[in-house]
């Protein structure tokens, strides 16, 4: 969405700091033995708590209130009570929500407990790249160029990008335009982030796959060359110089 006013930038500012909250809060609140339902409606009460409602629960009918995908579920995966977090488990949390007409989005992946797996190079390698990108995102900087540097730097730490989930904007809804903040340059794609927008700026960074399939549940993705897939995602506000980082709240770079 394009802010005018003040009243635009106070609500999302605050939906953006709910969501953020809510993602650190779920981080870590998470024990090894602890279902990923058990975490999915910790962090349903921290929404509702604020009043805020969950957007793929109450929009698009996602039988959760975030999704929380696990090891080899490369996003939106489902809460179930029949999965239980293990010592060294991949995970990613991902929360968006709508408070008064506004929305914001993010998430971030993390190892459960201690890293047996080795799953933290392709982590950092994600939490970084979205430093990286949205550094330098100011407004008329093509999107097509940001899409090449995430795809390049996964590249130098040796690793892939999948290529059909993307960033986008927020604000007024959950996704609105630019519909495809892509992990990769489209050159026909002429279009250029706008100074005073809000948009969500995520990363999916893999080990082998470059496309996301989905499985029969309707909902869960995997990599269609398996391996693991880690995602961060930021909400911010495009600005003429740094931007501004509404979720910082979720403090996934510290
Ligand atoms: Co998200
Ligand atoms: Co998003």
């Amino acid at each position: 969405m394009s802010i005018s006013n003040e009243s635009e930038l106070i609500g999302i500012k605050e939906i953006s700091e709910i969501v953020g909250l809510t993602l650190k809060r779920m981080r870590e609140y998470a024990k090894v033995g602890m279902s990923t339902q058990e975490l999915d409606e910790y962090g349903g009460e921290i929404l509702k708590s604020y009043g805020a409602k969950s957007a793929p629960y109450e929009t698009y009918g996602f039988p959760g209130y975030s999704c929380i995908s696990v090891n080899k579920e490369a996003a939106h995966g489902i809460p179930c009570s029949k999965k239980i977090l293990k010592e060294g488990d991949l995970i990613n949390i991902d929360v968006s929500a709508e408070l008064n007409g506004f929305w914001s989005d993010n998430g971030g992946s993390f190892v459960m407990g201690k890293d047996i797996h080795k799953h933290q190079p392709l982590i950092d390698a994600s939490k970084q790249i979205l430093h990286k990108a949205i550094h330098k995102i100011k407004g008329g900087v093509k999107i097509a160029d940001i899409g090449h540097l995430i795809e390049t730097e996964a590249k130098k730490s040796g690793f892939k990008v999948i290529k059909n989930l993307a960033g986008h904007g927020v604000g007024r809804s959950l996704h609105e335009k630019p519909e495809n903040i892509l992990n990769y340059r489209v050159k026909s794609n002429r279009e250029r982030f706008r100074k005073n927008t809000t948009v969500a700026i995520e990363t999916f960074i893999s080990t082998h796959s470059n496309q996301a399939i989905e499985l029969s549940d309707g909902w869960t993705l995997v990599g269609n060359r398996g391996g693991f897939v880690t995602q961060h995602e930021h909400t911010i506000l495009i600005t003429d110089g740094a931007p501004v980082i509404l979720t910082q709240a979720n403090e996934i770079w510290k």
